[in-house]
């Protein structure tokens, strides 16, 4: 079963774009994709959704939401205000198991960062990753601050026997400063995995094709990609 589960180090990092990134190239190279959003907050009934934005940006690709909560808020919360049913770890790890058998890749979207509860049992992404036995993706800030919040996602992730299978930075500036090249080095190291892809900025106007060769210059060969974290490193050091 191949399910890779995408969290990030706060909300609003890029972990729809880095879904849709990997989504992308994985169809790319014609495996059968699904994208699970297991709890959509802050979204009402007829507005555009993450699962949307992956469609427009990776094409057409399975997608499946479990909760959609219209409030702004955390999971849990905007469960308890909306009298809809919270989500448990198991219902979502079992719509992830189901999606597989169907797909050759599954991918699952937090929402907000590792320790986000779904509910009131204190389930997290981090129970869902560890039930499937499914690596995490951490998607990251380019600048100051992402290597403390990098840190205590991966050390987390760890203790709980989750694999890290590395960082990937949601929107790297066009200009980096020196924090954010210093931050090259730095977060695969506080990770203790590897840097596996760094996205372009500018990519929310992006149309699919365009967004298409971003994902392919700015994720690793894991997901079939170009990126190489110390070209990348080299030619981010001379701008
Ligand atoms: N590489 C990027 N280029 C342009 N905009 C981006 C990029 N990454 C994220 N964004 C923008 O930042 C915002 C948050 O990104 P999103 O992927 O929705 O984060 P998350 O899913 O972690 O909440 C969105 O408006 C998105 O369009
Ligand atoms: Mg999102």
């Amino acid at each position: 079963m191949s399910v890779l589960v995408i969290t990030g180090t706060d909300t609003g990092v890029g972990k729809t774009v880095v879904c849709a990134a990997i989504a992308a190239m994985l169809r790319e190279q014609g495996h059968r994709v699904a994208v699970l959003k297991p709890a959509q907050t802050g979204v009402a009934p007829t507005e555009e959704g993450d699962l949307d934005v992956v469609r427009r940006f990776a094409g057409e690709v399975t997608t499946s939401e479990l909760r959609r909560y219209p409030e702004p808020l955390a999971p849990e919360a905007a469960a308890r205000r909306s009298g809809l049913e919270p989500l448990t770890p198991g219902a979502i790890a079992e719509e992830a198991v189901r999606l597989a058998e169907t797909h050759d890749h599954v991918l699952v979207e937090g929402a907000g960062g590792l320790l986000v509860r779904f509910g009131p049992d204190g389930g997290t992404l981090a129970d869902v990753a560890w039930s499937l036995g499914a690596p995490l993706v951490i998607v990251a800030r380019a600048a100051l601050g992402t290597l403390n919040a990098t840190a205590l996602t991966a050390e987390v992730a760890t203790r709980r026997g989750v694999d890290v299978a590395g960082v990937v930075i949601g929107a790297w500036p066009r200009e980096p400063g020196l924090a954010e090249r210093c931050n090259l080095v730095d977060l695969p190291e506080v990770a203790g995995a590897p840097l596996l892809g760094a996205l372009d900025e500018e990519l929310s106007d992006a149309q699919a094709p365009e967004f298409l060769a971003a994902a392919r210059r700015g994720l690793s060969p894991r997901f079939g990609g170009e990126f190489d974290a110390v070209r990348f490193r080299g030619d981010s050091a001379r701008t």
